[in-house]
């Protein structure tokens, strides 16, 4: 074996202070400061520096003992039989290592081309909780106690006597002199959402996971706090005394694990209904995967399964390592959350010219895939992390959410590493970044930016926008690029020559791609106005804001003249009204407009469907108030103002959402603002919900 390198023995030396330093705040303080995934992975990594070198090993290393020190508070009690660990695997090539070592300890390792021997396995939920020893004397409970460090733990009994699904006496007719149980009690999720709500309600701090919030209650002075949390428990270890027999109804002595689970259940506890006997390693591994997504829709967490030899005989046979049986493995789902070292920090131009700070880092596999980069979100963030370079960062993913970095191991960071910053400018066209006060993104305000610009055509072809195929991220990189496209509009003057000639593009592609274009000009109105990307408008307000205001054109003078008539539109409010009113402020932005109606793409809806800026849908016509249109403002006593525009759309008239010399009549209510103003202004009739009511009752 080499000699053991400095850095090596100083890293395992790191390592070992870290996962102390973590263990005693889980296990002692009930303060946990680090994530689970991280720990195993730290824990992992101490391992195997152990086992290459094996000199580093200190009786101090978290790897020689199972659990923490039991604390003050509780009495301490030894197990009648130690509580064991398990060991972990990863994926299903540890899966396989671990099956492979099981056959050679028991002497079944295959011939060379001989299939491996079937070999019965029961597959179980791993219930994310906290393990307990329960011990019945005659049939009764008579303690119950924490893992502790696997020989000793905290005696608990008053409080886990307040678990419903713990039964205080046995249902056999003749109990065994003395029982031994374990199993896990956990917070099922609903359960940990309203001790949270209710911990915030009252201003104390708040359980990181609901693990945590089980073993705090456990740990819990006052049985009556324990009771009011509403632990639950499921059992999966049974220990008989070698000498017990049952009598008449009483279960058959267990011969197998599944067995075992069928004993615990008969005798009155919960037994967990979601395990399976697997009669071969491939059963289990169909076991695994089936769970991996149907887990999700458990009211409790699990963190992987746990895979047993089912025969108790051949567990026997095959025994214990120092911490675990051989004869178990924890089979464990993708991190969600990991460590990694950060390489660089990069700075992200987005569409809308908001710098994302965002970490590069070396590629983990998280939950199901490999992921190399993260993002920071803001300065603020940036600066509350206290990036340095070269880092140890923990990354999280969760479902289809954007990997993000959350925290920073600062323990392990070299002493004098240069802190991280945004840089002063945009890192692609160099211009000043700019932030104003109160907001909390960093911004490019260059409107020729090229990360901006494209940014901008991938949101105009996007799915919700024009919806144009075949035009991805890595052509709108060329097309940006080579300056072949300055602006949205100039994807409309790209022709099939040219298209064809780029990477990756053939003649039918490209011909295929200008059909696309031109197909994209039929879009309605309302996708047009998502896809200028205006800052605040999104698929739902573009909707609505086309419906109100048939075209840019309508649209704009609103926007610069009659805010007013733009916060009328249902859902929209000031800061919308606001976005709009720089948008169309911008002489870019209006000779865009005119470049894309040039180029046929209408800015605008159907002829047939356009009328005057903000009116309703309504036709109009039928009824005595036909031709009259009115304008609603301020709170009316008892009609609610979609109620008031229900009613006059009965009796034919429209109501507008902006008041001009047209109106017939503006009716105001209490606290009407500047439409009131301008009713009064351009001489338009004033009628309170008294008069509007007499005006639709003196029709026919
Ligand atoms: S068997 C010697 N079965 O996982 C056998 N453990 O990481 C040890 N756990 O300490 C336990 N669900 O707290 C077993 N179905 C299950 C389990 C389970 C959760 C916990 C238990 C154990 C830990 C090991």
């Amino acid at each position: 074996m080499p000699p053991t390198a400095a850095a090596e023995s100083s890293r395992a030396e790191e390592l070992r202070r870290l996962l102390n330093r973590a263990a005693h705040a889980y296990y002692v303080l009930d303060a946990p400061e680090m994530e689970d995934p991280v720990y195993d992975r730290l824990y992992r990594e101490l391992l195997d520096l152990e086992a290459a070198h094996p000199e580093l090993v200190s009786p101090d290393s978290p790897t020689r003992r199972v659990g923490g020190a039991p604390a003050d508070g509780f009495r301490t009690v030894e197990h009648r039989i130690p509580l064991l660990s398990l060991d972990n695997a990863f994926s299903s090539e540890e899966l396989e290592a671990w099956f492979a070592r099981l056959l050679k300890v028991m002497d079944r390792t295959p011939e060379a081309g001989e299939p491996l021997p079937p070999l019965p396995m029961v597959g179980e939920l791993k219930i994310d909780g906290n393990a307990l020893a329960l011990s019945y004397e005659q049939g009764v409970l008579v303690r119950a106690a924490t893992r502790g460090d696997g020989e000793r733990g905290e005696e608990i009994t008053a409080n886990v006597r307040t678990i419903q699904a713990v039964p205080l006496r046995l249902q056999l007719e003749r109990p065994p002199a003395w029982v031994e149980v374990r199993g896990e009690a956990f917070i099922p999720d609903g359960t940990f959402a309203a001790i949270n709500a209710e911990r915030e309600a009252r201003g104390e701090s708040l359980f990181a996971n609901p693990r945590n919030a089980c073993a705090g209650t456990l740990r819990q002075l006052d049985p009556g706090v324990v009771a009011s949390r509403r632990l639950d428990f499921f059992a999966y270890t049974l220990h008989l005394p070698d000498d017990w027999s049952p009598v008449r109804a009483d279960p058959a002595r267990p011969r197998s694990q599944w067995e075992s689970l069928a004993w615990l259940a008969a005798a009155g506890f919960r037994v967990n209904p979601n395990a399976d006997l697997c009669p071969d390693l491939a059963a289990v591994e169909a076991f695994f995967t089936d769970w991996e997504t149907r887990r999700a829709q458990l009211p409790y967490a699990t963190d992987g399964v746990v895979v047993k030899l089912d025969d108790l005989r051949l567990q026997a046979d095959a025994g214990f390592t120092q911490k675990a049986p051989r004869w178990a493995i924890a089979l464990k789902y993708a991190a969600e959350e990991a460590p990694s070292k950060l390489l660089r920090l990069v700075a992200q131009v987005g569409r809308t010219g908001v710098v994302t700070p965002v970490a590069e880092f070396e590629p983990v596999p998280l939950a199901g895939t490999t992921v190399s980069r993260a993002t920071l979100h803001n300065a603020d963030r940036l600066a509350e992390l206290d990036l340095r370079a070269g880092d140890t960062i923990v990354v999280r993913k969760a479902g289809e959410i954007i990997p993000e970095v959350v925290r920073v191991l600062s323990e392990l960071r070299t002493p004098g590493a240069t802190p991280l910053q945004l840089p002063p400018n945009c890192p692609e066209c160099s211009s000043a970044l700019v932030r104003e006060e109160g907001e909390a993104a960093t911004r490019c305000v260059n409107s020729s930016c090229p990360a901006i610009l494209r940014g901008a055509l991938r949101h105009w072809v996007s799915k919700g926008g024009l919806d144009v195929d075949g035009l991805g991220s890595k052509l709108i990189e060329q097309l940006v690029d080579r300056g072949l496209v300055g602006s949205i509009a100039g994807l409309y003057r790209l022709d099939a020559a040219l298209l064809a000639s780029l990477e990756r593009m053939g003649e039918t592609s490209a011909q295929k791609l200008v059909a696309a274009l031109e197909a994209s000009k039929q879009q309605p109105w309302h996708r047009q106005l998502y896809g200028l990307g205006i800052h605040h408008v999104g698929a739902v307000n573009a909707k609505a804001l086309a419906k109100a205001f048939p075209s840019a054109v309508a649209l704009h003078e609103a926007a610069a003249e009659q805010p007013e008539a733009i916060t009328a539109v249902f859902g929209i409010g000031g800061e919308i009204a606001e976005s709009l009113r720089q948008w169309f402020a911008t002489p870019a932005n209006l000779a865009l407009l005119a470049e894309l109606q040039a180029l046929g793409i209408s800015m605008a809806a159907p002829e047939g469907e356009q009328g005057v800026g903000g009116e309703s849908d309504g036709p109009g016509g039928a009824g005595h108030l036909s031709g009259q249109t009115f304008v609603l403002t301020g709170t009316l006593p008892s009609l609610s103002r979609s109620q008031a525009q229900t009613l006059i759309e009965a009796a034919g008239g429209k109501v507008s959402g902006s008041v001009s010399k047209k109106t017939s009549y503006v009716v105001a209510g209490a606290e009407a603002g500047s439409k009131l103003t301008k009713a009064e202004t351009l001489g338009v009739a004033v009628l309170d919900e008294a008069g509007l009511r007499a005006l639709l009752a003196s029709g026919p």
